[in-house]
Order: structure tokens, then sequence, then C-alpha cells
């Protein structure tokens, strides 16, 4: 499979075009620091990892950055400009909606709960263009989409519920790259799907990613999948960064105690998942 490590300077060594910055980000829920102070950059075409245990605060900051929840502190900025304020942020109603969707679009785990089970994708892929480019004939760019994803015309003209998991997920990537994003966040999107499914999805992400040049903020459990497919990552522990850096530095030479009990967390031959579990209480 092919793999997007090795070659590129990262967003965090502060040589590419910044396309997302995320600066001092809080959010609590009563007592609990859901995000305790989180900044990055990720650079235009880049691939920005977030990976930490359960309940560490990763979708909570995706869904901060993408506008689904609101932050208590900080600043969330495409391209130098705040979400929040400025040409796009203020602007009520439908052309400030449609214009904050363009430039971070969002997948999520469960493909299911984000498409309607009573449309075809073609007709899902048709309304989502008609939303956002009023007035264009969108059949080849929905047929170019569809391909973009590995799927047909037989694709096209299914109901949800007659996709598989995998093609499911392909649908909702390829709703998400009709919008035309600078920045896609992906929750977990390849966490359901089983291993040779997701080598296919994650390929396909690498292709997109060079073709379209969009920034994608990875989130993920999976350290494999954060080694296949993101440039740089941040590690974040009880809504804190503890760890910051390019992805094959992180993982090779793990600086803070937390990482490294992540990496010995991967199953292996003679893995023991006691002395872990005493390892996470010592810490
Ligand atoms: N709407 C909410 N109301 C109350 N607490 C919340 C809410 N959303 C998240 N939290 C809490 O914030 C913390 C971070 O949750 P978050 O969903 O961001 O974690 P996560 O890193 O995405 O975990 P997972 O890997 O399990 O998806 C958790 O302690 C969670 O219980
Ligand atoms: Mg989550």
């Amino acid at each position: 499979m092919t793999t997007a490590t090795g070659t590129s300077a990262g967003p965090l060594a502060g040589t590419a075009k910044t396309v997302l910055e995320v600066l001092g980000l809080h959010r609590a829920y009563g007592s609990v620091r859901a995000v305790d102070d989180v900044s990055f950059r990720l650079a235009e075409g880049g691939s920005l990892g977030i990976v930490g245990e359960s309940g560490s605060g990763k979708t909570t900051t995706a869904r901060i950055v993408v506008g689904l929840e609101r932050a208590d502190e900080g600043r969330v900025l495409i391209h130098g400009r705040d979400r929040s304020d400025g040409a796009h942020g203020t602007a009520r109603g439908k052309a400030g909606r449609l214009a904050r969707a363009r430039e971070v679009q969002m997948v999520f785990q469960d493909p299911f709960l984000s498409l309607d089970p009573r449309t075809t994708v073609g007709a899902a892929l048709r309304e989502t263009l008609a939303l956002h480019f009023p007035g264009a004939d969108h059949a080849r760019r929905i047929t170019e989409l569809l391909d973009q994803v590995g799927l047909g015309s037989r694709e096209a003209d299914a109901l949800p519920r007659q996709l598989s998991g995998g093609q499911r997920q392909r649908v909702a990537i390829a709703r998400a790259l009709a919008v035309e994003p600078a920045v896609l966040v992906l929750d977990e999107a390849v966490a359901a799907l089983d291993v040779s499914v997701q080598a296919q999805i994650l390929n396909l992400l690498f292709d997109i990613r060079e073709q379209t040049g969009i920034g994608y903020l990875f989130i993920t459990h999976d350290l494999g999948v954060v080694r296949c497919v993101t440039d740089d990552v941040i590690v974040m522990r009880s809504g804190r960064i503890v760890e910051s850096g390019p992805t094959q530095q992180v993982l090779a030479d793990p600086q803070h105690p937390y990482t490294r009990l992540l990496l010995e967390s991967v199953p292996r031959p003679g893995w023991d998942p006691r002395s872990i579990a005493a390892a996470r209480r010592a810490l």
C-alpha cells in the first residue's frame, strides 16, 4: 500500500502554507476538561493525525474545528481567517453556512448516520452539488466523484442500505469532496471497516490528497493508520497535547511516557496487557 510518510517536511516544521490553524482551544463539560489548551497547524495538502485513548478529546476538537461544537476559548483559522468572524463567519443564513461548509467537511465513523436512507447515492451527490454550485449540470461531476472513490453507475442508483460499509464510507467521502473543501476532517473514518477495505480506503484517501491538495485532519486511535496516512501527529491525553511532531519521528522515538504507552499497547507477539494496564495506572 502507498504511504504518505517520509518525504514531507510537515506542517509542524513550518515550511508549507497553512490552511488550518487552531489556537488555544478550550472546552469543558462541567468539571471535565474535554479540550484543554490545544493548538496546531495543518499545511495545505498536508495530513495531521490526532491520536489518544478514548475520551482524550479528539472528537470534541474535531467538532469545534468543523463548527458543530463551540469552544469556550480559542480560535480556529482557515487560511488565516477566523471561522467565527470576517466575511464567512458572521454571514448568517444560507450563504454563510455554505461558505463555511466549503472550508471544512467532516467524515464520521458511521456513514449511515449522515446519509439519507431514502435517497440514492447519485441523488444525494446531485443535491449537494446543486446546493453549492447552482445552475451547473452535475452529471459529469457525479460520475467523476464516484470514480474518484472507486464507485460506478450501479452504486449511483443504490440506496445506502443496499451498499456495504466500505461502499457507504466511499459515498460519504465523495459527498464531502463534492463541496471542494479546503480541509477534510476524518474522525475514525476507517475504524469500523475490515482491514482489507480499510487499506483500500486509506489508499484512496492518499490518492485524493495528491490530486486535490485537500488537507486532512485524521483522527484515529490506530497508530498503524497514523503511520500510513499522516505527515505529522499530535498525541492527546485528557484534553491536552502531550507530544507532537513528524509522525515518523514520534512513532520511532516517542519522548512522552504516554506516547510510549500507546505504542506498547498495540497487540503483538509477547504482548502483556496486564503490565500495560499497570504502567497506565502508574502514569
Ligand atoms: N456533549 C458532551 N457532554 C458532556 N461531556 C462530553 C460531551 N462530549 C464529550 N464529552 C466528554 O469529553 C471528553 C472527551 O470526549 P471526546 O469525545 O472528545 O473523546 P475522544 O478522544 O473522541 O474519544 P473516543 O476515542 O472514544 O472517540 C470525554 O470525557 C467525554 O465524556
Ligand atoms: Mg471520538
